[in-house]
């Protein structure tokens, strides 16, 4: 079997846990908690980086400190993994779910700002959606794969709008805009470390921002809201959203080789590229314009989508397909969905996400590749 993305543990990471087992700090105080956020925040070049138990959270309190509340409404792309949505609804708000292009995949901006400017008002500095009288509060671009939007163009309309911008970044660690890293240009960004991230903590998160109020508040909100060294004095409702020293060391030993790891992801792109690139009507995901990114998840449309991932599969390559579009799940049916030509479901409809963890070899690229070219030959 050919994985699809699975962790590459060749560093330091051994090596990093057995001292925490040593020195019996495993929990969620530690010397790696702190390295590895220094390290995400150097990185980055964020001010704040606050280790978190998994992407999801690191939303979570990320849009809570964004202000989002009750009855809010927050724009999300309507491709997008579940956790992205999920995490408005644990603030009580709703999403407006917004199409995508059909070639990066990331939110439709020309579709954004017809939205914005038909159906909403500023109201007091605040973005209120007109027929609903709901104000929206927070807009929340998804990287998808380790790609971007304009993100010059989306923080324009944020601020011409009164929105403040959440970034999932969660699959974006190591993606540049213009030479700014992703998660830093919204008031919060987030990232993800789980089994099939560009790193790994095996499940973990962070939270980033230049903001001084939010990086403080964000460690406090994690971390109980414990507001006393000595006393059991809590000021406000927390979480329990700590990541423990155990995972911060494998974290640390990820950290260290991210650069490698990233060049490995641009190197399987491009050799399934140039692999792939004879085949009539399959296409790669295309990078938005001044988008240096970490090509986290190799993924492209393929004529007969379906037969093809089955074929893969089959042949024991653990090929995946996209994520159903929320607009299309029970929870999210009657949502506002705003769209033209509902170019989400097309998109569903014909990506394949193809093996691509960095240990993987050109050799077993070649054999996806060669599979994939025998599925199309077999068909005529
Ligand atoms: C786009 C997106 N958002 C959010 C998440 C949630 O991250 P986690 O699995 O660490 O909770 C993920 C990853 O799974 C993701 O791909």
């Amino acid at each position: 079997m050919i994985p699809l993305s699975v962790p590459n543990l060749d560093g330091n990471e051994w090596k990093y846990i057995k001292d925490c087992l040593d020195t019996n700090w495993v929990s969620s105080v530690g010397s790696y908690v702190n390295r590895f956020e220094e390290m995400i925040a150097e990185y980055s070049g964020a001010k704040y980086a606050i280790a978190i138990s998994n992407g999801t959270s690191a939303l979570h309190i990320s849009l809570m400190l964004a202000g989002v509340v009750r009855n809010d409404l927050v724009i999300v792309p309507n491709i997008t993994f579940i956790a992205s949505v999920n995490a408005i609804t644990y603030c009580g708000a709703d999403p407006v779910l917004m199409d995508v292009k059909g070639d990066t995949w990331q939110m439709d901006l020309d579709l954004l700002e017809e939205f914005l400017s038909e159906q909403t008002a500023v109201v007091d500095g605040q973005c209120i959606h007109k027929a609903s009288g709901r104000t929206i509060r927070t807009i929340m671009p998804v990287h998808v794969l380790g790609n971007m939007c304009d993100m010059d163009r989306l923080t324009e309309l944020a601020s011409e709008y009164g929105l403040n911008i959440v970034e999932d970044s969660t699959e974006a660690l190591g993606s540049f805009y213009k030479g700014k890293s992703a998660g830093t240009f919204g008031l919060l960004g987030t990232f993800s470390f789980n089994g099939n991230k560009i790193i790994s903590t095996g499940g973990g998160g962070m939270v980033v921002t230049n903001d001084d109020v939010l990086g403080k508040k964000a460690k406090h909100l994690t971390t109980q809201a414990k507001a006393d060294p000595l006393e059991y004095y809590h000021d406000e409702i927390g979480y329990n959203y700590r990541l423990v020293n155990i995972l911060a060391a494998m974290g640390v030993a990820q950290m260290e080789q991210l650069p490698g790891f990233v060049n490995r992801k641009h190197e399987i792109s491009k050799l399934y590229n140039d692999q792939l690139s004879g085949l009539e009507g399959v296409a790669a995901q295309k990078m938005g314009e001044h988008v240096e990114a970490n090509h986290w998840l190799y993924t492209a449309t393929f004529p007969q989508q379906r037969d093809l991932l089955n074929y893969l599969i089959a042949a024991g390559v653990q090929a995946r397909p996209f994520w159903v579009p929320m607009n299309q799940l029970p929870m999210f049916r009657d949502q506002l969905y705003f769209t033209k030509e509902n170019v989400s479901d097309k998109v569903y409809g014909s990506c394949i996400s193809l093996p691509c963890s960095t240990s993987i070899t050109d050799d077993e690229i070649m054999t996806v590749t060669n599979l994939i070219k025998d599925f199309y030959h077999k068909k005529g």
